[in-house]
């Protein structure tokens, strides 16, 4: 059983996610402690499945690398092996990086790397993308940045608003963050020269948008 530690600072709805998929005996990882940056709603998933869930209040630290050494211990104290960002609002540093790295993964609403930062889907709407998606990646000291484990695509539509198209990835992402933790889990992901290869994986067949014919 892989142990994660999950960070969050918002609804913690890939927290809810991994927990669910957690669920299934068959699962191969578990969530062994939820933390937060602040008071987030996102806790009450951890508090009710019975999970150690934590705030470590950043603004009572008196700089980053002091509090992501309280994050750390947080981590260490509960054996997790592998630690998944999920709506964690905060830049690590190098330090943290280097501390978990190859066992730091993020959630990131949009194909990267299209789109880093914030506001993504309002972004790709106003690019003219015809389609958009969210994308697990291992993290990298730079903003959004490291080997990507998966994607999944989803069309943007000529009436999509922000709204509509964050439903449409946030279905997928939900998919797709316990589906990574799943293949790590597994011993299925190797890391080469920056690039993610997957033992055993199959690619589906193209999409095209618009469908013409
Ligand atoms: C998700 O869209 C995720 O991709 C991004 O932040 C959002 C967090 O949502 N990194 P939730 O808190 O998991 O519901």
């Amino acid at each position: 059983m892989l142990k994660l530690g999950v960070l969050i600072s918002g609804r913690g709805s890939n927290l809810e996610a991994l927990i669910k998929a957690a669920e299934d005996k068959d699962y191969p990882a578990r969530v062994a402690c939820v933390v937060a940056d602040i008071d987030a709603a996102g806790l009450e998933h951890a508090r009710k499945a019975g999970i150690p869930a934590v705030i470590v209040p950043r603004r009572e630290f008196k700089d980053r690398q002091s509090f992501e050494m309280a994050v750390d211990k947080e981590m260490r104290k509960h054996g997790v092996e592998l630690v998944c960002l999920a709506g964690f609002m905060r830049i690590l540093t190098p330090w943290f990086v280097e501390q978990w790295l190859d066992r730091l993964i993020n959630i990131h609403p949009s194909l990267l790397p299209s789109f880093t930062g914030l506001d993504t889907h309002k972004r790709a709407i106003e690019a003219g993308v015809k389609f958009s998606g969210c994308t697990v990646h291992f993290v990298r000291a730079g903003l959004d940045s490291g080997p990507i484990i998966i994607q999944a695509a989803v069309p943007v539509l000529p009436e999509d608003s922000e709204e509509a198209l964050a439903a449409r990835v946030l279905i997928e992402e939900h998919k797709i963050y316990p589906a990574a933790v799943k293949l790590i889990a597994e011993g299925r992901v190797n890391i080469h020269e920056e690039r993610v290869f997957i033992a055993g994986a199959s690619a589906p067949e193209s999409i095209i948008n618009p469908a013409y014919f």
